[in-house]
């Protein structure tokens, strides 16, 4: 098994309903290790550029409105095979279809206020890590 880091963000549902500490508690319950951490409030270019991605797709507009309309936490985690393990814990992008125990299924309202992001494969991961952090920010 591979030690890997992902980018995880707690998004604006669950900072505004004082969930951090619980989702956190999963994700370290899980086996993974916040290597780096910064709460702060995105602005509307920020969360574009970071979702460039998605910009096509019709839910882009209201994904950046909401990701600007609080604080969220961003974070790097490390852990044995990481990216696959920090899914596994967030549970499906639609928290109607997440399993049981899973953060989206336990903590999430709907699929765009889904509570937590985490990168899709390891090229993501590290694209988004040194979109949001410096290397000397991540202490693991
Ligand atoms: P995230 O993992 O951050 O990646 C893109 C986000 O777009 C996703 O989580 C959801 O919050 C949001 N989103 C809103 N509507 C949809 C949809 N229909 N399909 C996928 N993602 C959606």
């Amino acid at each position: 098994m591979a030690l890997e880091r992902t980018f995880s963000i707690i998004k604006p549902d669950a900072t505004a309903r004082n969930l951090t500490g619980k989702v956190i508690a999963k994700l370290e319950d899980a086996g993974l290790r916040v290597v780096a951490q910064k709460r702060v409030k995105w602005s509307k270019a920020d969360a574009e550029k970071f979702y460039a991605v998605h910009s096509a797709r019709p839910f882009y507009n209201d994904l950046v409105a909401f990701m600007t309309s609080g604080p969220i936490v961003l974070q790097v985690l490390e852990g044995e095979n990481a990216i696959a393990k920090n899914r596994e814990v967030m549970g499906a992008t639609d928290p109607a279809k997440a399993d049981s125990g899973t953060i989206r299924k336990e903590f999430a309202e709907n699929i765009e206020r889904n509570s937590v992001h985490g990168s899709d494969s390891a090229e993501n991961a590290a694209a988004e890590i040194a979109l949001c952090f410096r290397l000397e920010e991540i202490v693991g």
